[in-house]
């Protein structure tokens, strides 16, 4: 009987632009409820390009970018800009964690196993190691200390892709490694938010998400269901969420037809090298035409070196970098020796990560700064800047013949501020040298002219104008002096 039904919508989704499943009784041999329908075909929505409004009235969506007018940009960065866990996930995970350790979870010998394992999970991820899996306190430890920050900080991804364009109305979106959902929960909060703006601004925000996921630990997995069930659980069939398949990542069937893969945190715990973790990555996105890649990884020094490594590798099999690396003299990087990432501020702790880090050391179990390193990557051409450096301007790799003089150079700003207050240090990079490179600028050089380079955005590309050159030896690398007189312009390429 579901097979009539699919095939009469299959064919009314082919032949009209717009039907009410209440319609489809005119045509099949029994007669259904609607909302019978409606649950029968919820799943299979996406597949078959339909839009169905609360209402029930079905219309072929036709794949196109999200409309990222000015307003709704705007809005959507107000909405972010201060990062927290939405009240519902918060709830959703803080019913969880009881769930599974009890109501009092934050006292006694729970919190006690808690909390060194939330310290011992710390480790291994600065080890690089995966651990054994996580049984269930291992889950909840991740629930109280990783998933807020990691939930909140690729939203900004989510953003940057909007507003280049790469989000759609209709989109595959692949979640490798899903732990316990932390993407695909974000991802799913992310398009509620933003369906609320179009909303909010009279705009179309019909829209056909299908989130599916791939991970090897059969806990995460219970847990990813559990929480995603719950999540979804009386809101609009217009974003999905698939059956989590479980496989290691380097053995999955390969998905077809996605639109956004995203690989968080999960590569640095595969056992191979960064560069053959290039070669899963690949694989699984070998079965789609045009889809954007996000690989996130933690931003300390041997994680973050790691991820460059992969990215130039994937660049060297024809992935193109979207963004944080512009290639501003047209030449790909090594990838080698580079650590950079992005600080995007802190988000506001969730009751429950008070809760356990309520005790001696506290700040041991408080996890609220954004700081991440991470990749966005195409299949097919497009990057955030298309900027190229011509002739007023120096190569950063020519810095040595040029020590004590000033020069010109174009350069991505890849980081926040590193130094202090008193001393601003950015690193920089045009992807032509292997030491690292920084523009220093000591605040009392601060002018009307070189100001821009505060302002300058992780990424971003500036034209800097008379800057001195200066080799720091001990560390093997460039520092280029901001003087009051240096002028420093971002390009907005
Ligand atoms: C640090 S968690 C990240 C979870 C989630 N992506 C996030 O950002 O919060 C890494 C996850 O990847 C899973 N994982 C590790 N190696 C994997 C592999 N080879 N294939 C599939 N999943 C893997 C782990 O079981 C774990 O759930």
């Amino acid at each position: 009987m579901t097979s009539e039904i699919f095939s009469l919508a299959k064919y009314l989704a082919a032949s009209r632009s717009e039907f009410s499943l209440s319609e489809m009784n005119q045509y099949l041999s029994r007669k259904y409820e609607e909302k019978e329908l409606f649950d029968i075909l919820k799943m299979h929505f996406f597949d078959l390009g339909l839009y169905c409004s609360p209402d029930l009235k079905c219309s072929k969506l036709v794949k196109r970018a999200l409309p990222a007018d000015e307003s709704v940009v705007t809005e959507l960065e107000g909405l972010l800009k201060e990062p927290v866990l939405p009240l519902r996930i918060e709830k959703l995970l803080s019913s969880y964690i009881e769930r599974t350790c009890g109501k009092n979870w934050n006292t006694g010998d729970t919190a006690r196993l808690i909390r060194e394992n939330i310290i011992s999970q710390k480790e291994e991820y600065w080890k690089g190691e995966g651990g054994s899996g996580y049984p269930k306190i291992r889950i909840v430890s991740y629930l109280l200390y990783h998933f807020p920050v990691y939930f909140c900080q690729y939203q900004y991804l989510l953003l940057e892709l909007f507003k280049g364009g790469l989000l759609f109305n209709k989109m595959r979106i692949i979640d490798a490694g899903s732990g316990p959902g932390t993407i695909t929960l974000s991802t799913v909060d992310f398009f509620r938010k933003l369906q609320d703006v179009y909303s909010r601004n009279n705009m179309d925000g019909k829209l056909s998400i299908r989130i599916e996921s791939i991970e090897k630990e059969l806990e995460n997995i219970l847990c990813y269901e559990e929480l995603s069930k719950n999540y979804m659980s009386g809101g609009s069939a217009n974003i999905i969420i698939g059956e989590p398949v479980r496989s290691s990542i380097e053995t999955a069937p390969v998905p077809h037809d996605a639109d956004l893969i995203v690989f968080s945190n999960v590569l640095a715990e595969l056992k191979s090298t960064p560069p053959e973790r290039a070669n899963v990555v690949e694989r699984i996105a070998s079965g789609s035409r045009d889809p954007t890649l996000i690989i996130i990884e933690p931003a300390d020094l041997d994680n973050s070196k790691a991820l460059r490594v992969t990215q130039q590798t994937l660049v060297r099999k024809g992935f193109n970098v979207y963004s944080p690396c512009s290639f501003i003299w047209g030449k790909m990087c090594s990838g080698d020796n580079c650590w950079s990432f992005k600080e995007q501020g802190n988000i506001t702790a969730p009751d429950f990560m008070k809760k356990i880090a309520d005790t001696t050391d506290s700040y041991r179990y408080m996890n609220t700064d954004m700081k991440f390193s991470s990749v966005i990557l195409r299949k097919r051409g497009s990057s955030k800047h298309n900027y190229r450096a011509k002739g007023k301007f120096m190569a950063l790799s020519n810095l040595k013949k040029h020590i004590e003089k000033h020069i010109n150079v174009a350069t991505s700003v890849m980081s926040g501020n590193l130094g202090n207050e008193k001393t601003l240090v950015f690193k920089i990079c045009d992807g032509t040298v292997r030491e690292p490179c920084y523009a220093i600028m000591p605040v009392y050089h601060m002018s009307e002219n070189n100001r821009e380079l505060m302002k300058a955005d992780y990424g971003d590309i500036v034209e800097i104008f008379g800057v001195l050159v200066r080799e720091n030896k001990e560390q093997a690398s460039f520092n280029l002096l901001v003087t009051r007189n240096t002028i420093v312009r971002i390009t907005g390429v």
